[in-house]
């Protein structure tokens, strides 16, 4: 049965600096594609966001920027509201949770729950500043790690090899506040008992949701769950946050954690009120659809530590919480130390403000992190795909579309939609009537399981099949002989018609992914917005028969080389900036995998080989197809340096071969080994070998 309303939420970001495209592609541009698509069904739905205001990293940012919380919260606020206005996502409210409703909304929600005993609490020691005269959150606490030995290991997690840890594991602790070591104090919080409610869990998230939750999420929850549910603070000691409310708490304020999601509700509360509504029955009405667009480092509290919380207030649950994994930029994860990111300001300062910018360059935006959103696997954001996405897709094959059909209808049937008639409609005409209709189900699938890719692949497709139908039809070559085949001209009517519909088709598709491309082409049809209600699409008779046109408008503009360029070489500059981070990376090395036994090397066949040929693999930007003499016999491996090495420069290299590693099928191609390199710091690669002096075959121990 269809919901009978949907609360759609997006992560609250962090107010403590601006936000990247990994965001943006993770739990921003899916929820308002989805939210789009609801809304274009009169689909009762309200769209929350807002800014994450509370926890340690805002005063961490004002320390490192000099200022206040205070400051810190507001300014970054503003920008983050700014940015996604920009980018056309839609909220329909974006709250903070600085906000009184928000205090008192989270203050309610832990009264709630300790009154009826379902919080612990719990005295233990923990570090304190005496110099600062407070107790220390993990981030303030810095140290050795205990795994890899760096020295930029921090109370919760360490920088270099990525270990979570807790304080009590870090050796030489000191205090970032004041550069002390912390001594251990005792202190008394309330924790959240998550053991009470596995049983809970596993039958919601393990059984219940095994099969309509992405495969990811509920791995995830599963292996929590198996490993074991601890107890969870829902208190710190802090002054920036939500005070308990509770006697003699002095100093006590909610985790962050524990209030932000909170902030879906208030953010609810707060649009009823501006709007009139009642916020009760999102929250508590079983027939509301929840949905949480999250990336996947808040799974667990979305998953698990939320739906509790909101178990035991009589709150609804998540319908679902399709969590993205993550989006690398240019081969390397997206870092904010390391200034490796592209934040969304910095794209719609450099495009979208532009003088041939605008909200075209919003679309290609949301286009491409569309296509390469990562819905399964962690993907990633290259410049030179943002390029082939837009010249290739959006205008080779979209926008061509579009506007050959308008240059077309204009020179061939007099700037007015052609009639149709239906005896000249041959098994070609037939065809593409089908697939116009047979798409809006398609799209509606996929984005009905939150297959966004998918579901824009489809509409391209669709896009696709009107260009392959125009070749077809040719009503160019057509309107040569229309003195002798006077027939021609109903033959050209039926092509234009057709893609006429099928272009309005497309406005109502793209709608919910490009709403600005899809508002310009229904100005370009002269029709008003309502033409784009979702339940217009599969129709064959859009635009009435006789009725004017428009002249065509480029919907989208190519991407330069040299933007692209322009980018990277940005990018890349930006990296360099940072002193203090290139000089710590160049004076630390890759952390140590975990220690195996000498039985466990000695499974490896090391052997030395010299490469006899290389070539290309077709389609596959970094592979090099190597033929290896080994000495005893010749093997193809296929090896993944295509983007550092030429062909002719490793012919007659000397290698290092696992010789008895399984082969593997790559591009239909059988790789039999693989061949040791080295990579220095700045991922140039050398090739491991035992000397040019050896032969193939001989074995390396
Ligand atoms: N601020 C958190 C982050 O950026 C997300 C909070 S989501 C909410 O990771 F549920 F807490 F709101
Ligand atoms: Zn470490």
């Amino acid at each position: 049965m269809q919901p009978k309303r949907y609360l759609i939420t997006s992560a609250l970001p962090y107010a403590n600096g601006l936000k990247h495209i990994g965001h943006l592609a993770g739990a921003y541009i899916p929820a308002d594609i989805y939210v789009r698509y609801l809304r274009s069904q009169q689909r009762d739905v309200v769209f929350v966001c807002g800014s994450d205001e509370h926890g340690t990293a805002i005063p961490i940012q004002a320390m490192k920027e000099g200022t206040t919380a205070k400051e810190i919260i507001d300014k970054y606020h503003q920008a983050m509201k700014e940015d996604f206005a920009h980018l056309h996502i839609s909220f329909d409210i974006y709250h903070r949770t600085s906000e009184q409703l928000h205090h008192e909304t989270a203050q309610e929600f832990f009264t709630y729950l300790n009154d009826r005993n379902e919080l612990e609490t719990k005295e233990t020691e923990q570090f304190f500043d005496e110099a600062s005269n407070t107790f220390l959150a993990d981030r303030f606490i810095k140290g050795t790690c205990p795994k890899c030995k760096s020295d930029r290991a921090f109370g919760d997690q360490c920088e270099t090899c990525g270990s979570t840890l807790s304080p009590d594991e870090l050796i030489n602790p000191i205090s970032t506040i004041s550069g002390n070591t912390p001594i251990k104090k005792k202190t008394t919080h309330w924790y959240l008992p998550l053991a009470k409610h596995e049983q809970f869990l596993r039958e919601w998230i393990l059984e219940q949701h095994k099969d309509d939750w992405r495969a990811s999420v509920v791995g995830q929850c599963k292996s929590w769950i198996d490993g074991g549910l601890q107890s969870r603070a829902v208190t710190r000691d802090l002054d920036w946050g939500i005070k308990v409310p509770v006697k003699d708490a002095e100093g006590k304020v909610l985790y962050v954690w524990f209030d932000a999601p909170i902030g879906y509700i208030s953010a609810t509360k707060q649009w009823a009120i501006e709007n009139k509504k009642d916020w009760k029955p999102y929250w508590y009405d079983a027939d509301t659809q929840l949905v949480h667009f999250i990336g996947k480092d808040n799974i667990v509290f979305h998953c698990i530590i939320f739906p509790v919380m909101l178990k035991l207030h009589g709150n609804i649950l998540p319908t679902n919480v399709p969590a993205n994994e993550f989006l690398n930029l240019e081969g390397d994860k997206m870092s904010t130390s390391r200034n490796w990111k592209l934040e969304m300001r910095d794209f719609i300062n450099d495009f979208v403000m532009k003088e041939n910018g605008g909200d075209q360059c919003v679309d290609m935006l949301r286009y491409y992190l569309t296509q390469i959103a990562p819905e399964s696997k962690d993907s990633e954001f290259t410049w030179k795909g943002f390029q082939d996405a837009v010249n290739s897709e959006l205008v080779a094959i979209f926008g061509n579309f579009v506007n050959r059909t308008f240059v077309l209808m204009h020179k061939l049937c007099g700037g007015k939609v052609p009639a149709y008639h239906e005896a000249k409609e041959d098994a070609i005409d037939a065809q593409l009537r089908r697939d116009i209709m047979d798409a809006k189900q398609k799209v509606e699938a996929s984005l009905e399981n939150y297959k966004f890719r998918e579901a824009l692949f489809e509409v391209i497709d669709l896009a696709r099949k009107g260009n392959k139908y125009m070749q077809e039809k040719e009503p160019w070559i057509k309107a040569k002989s229309i003195q002798e085949n006077p027939d021609n001209q109903l033959l050209i009517d039926n092509c234009l018609n057709n893609c006429l519909q099928l272009t309005a088709n497309l406005s109502i598709l793209i709608s919910p992914f490009l709403p600005s491309t899809a508002l310009k082409m229904c100005k370009m049809m002269k029709v008003v917005d309502k033409m784009l209600e979702w339940s217009n699409a599969g129709s064959l008779k859009l635009l009435s028969v006789g009725y004017t046109l428009r002249e065509p408008q480029l919907l989208f503009r190519k991407i330069e080389d040299e933007e692209v360029n322009t980018q990277i070489n940005k990018l890349k500059s930006s990296l360099m900036q940072t002193p203090e981070i290139a000089a710590e990376e160049s004076s630390s090395y890759l952390p140590l995998k975990p220690e195996i036994s000498i039985d466990d090397f000695a499974k490896i066949d090391l052997r030395t080989g010299i490469i006899l040929s290389a070539q290309k693999v077709p389609k596959a930007d970094k592979l090099l197809q190597l033929e290896i003499d080994l000495g005893f016999e010749k093997r193809t491996i296929l090896s993944g340096i295509a983007m550092h090495f030429t062909p002719e420069e490793v012919v007659g290299k000397h290698v290092t071969v696992v010789a008895n590693l399984a082969p593997r099928k790559m591009r239909g191609i059988d790789s039999n080994g693989m061949i040791l390199m080295a990579e220095d710091l700045n991922g140039k690669l050398y090739f491991a070998s035992a000397g040019d002096l050896s032969k193939g075959g001989w074995k390396v121990s």
